[in-house]
């Protein structure tokens, strides 16, 4: 019996399969905790204000926020509150609380989704001549329902905000148009994306950025 067993030390059998297991979680638990560090915050911010960013990121998730949720709604007002003063004062900054997006799509040729535009929108006309070589910054200001969203995709959010508000400044107004967008949905079947091209200010953007949730390092 004792020869048997040492015979065949990793066969498939429920003390083998667990200590396998729990060496394997170990090792991989070992290596994040050596290599994943996340980097220090850069020296000069170039006017960036980090702090600020930081503190918009734990606002927008003490809750996890999904489509459809009434913290959804206050993420979402929480971003017309930060963006609403940038177009107030900046005349070639214009928002769009877009609530007329509306899609129909199929997916997986057995489902039809319906989704009523939510998404939120800020451009800032580029001095530039060419009125189609625009820059889309994306991201989702939804969560899954079974977490406050913090990496995916709030500190997506949080880093839009900063840099829409950074662009917004006379002094720093790009060649290029830029198109913010805080799109709703995104979990659901990227409805705010399907609806963005509904949106009269997609005809001006020709490259994108989107910045989305990737795993806890970022
Ligand atoms: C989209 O749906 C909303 C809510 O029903 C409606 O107010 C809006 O007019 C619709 N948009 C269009 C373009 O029909
Ligand atoms: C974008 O431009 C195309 C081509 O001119 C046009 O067919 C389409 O309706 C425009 N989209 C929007 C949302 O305005």
């Amino acid at each position: 019996m004792r020869f048997a067993r040492l015979a065949a030390p990793l066969k498939f059998a429920p003390t083998q399969v667990a200590v396998l297991l729990v060496a394997l979680y170990a090792i991989v638990f070992a290596t994040v905790l050596q290599y994943d560090e996340l980097s220090n915050v850069p020296e000069n911010t170039h006017g960036l204000d980090l702090d600020r960013a930081y503190d918009t990121l734990a606002k927008i998730t003490t809750r996890p926020h999904p489509y459809i949720s009434h913290a959804n709604d206050a993420v979402r007002r929480y971003i017309l509150s930060r963006l609403e003063p940038l177009a107030t004062r900046h005349g070639h900054v214009h928002l769009s609380d877009d609530m007329t997006s509306n899609v129909t799509f199929a997916i997986g040729g057995d489902r039809i989704i319906y989704f009523e535009g939510t998404n939120v929108l800020l451009k800032i006309d580029g001095t530039g001549s060419s009125s189609r070589d625009g820059v889309l910054f994306s991201c989702h200001y939804d969560s899954v329902s079974s977490a406050p969203g913090a990496t995916d995709d709030g500190m997506g959010v949080a880093t839009l905000l900063e840099l829409a508000e950074y662009l917004s400044a006379p002094e720093r107004r790009p060649r290029r148009t830029a198109v913010f967008f805080f799109n709703n949905g995104e979990e659901d079947y990227l409805n705010g994306a399907h609806a963005y091209f509904e949106h009269p200010w997609s005809n001006l953007t020709s490259v994108f950025i989107n910045l989305e949730g990737a795993a806890s390092g970022g």
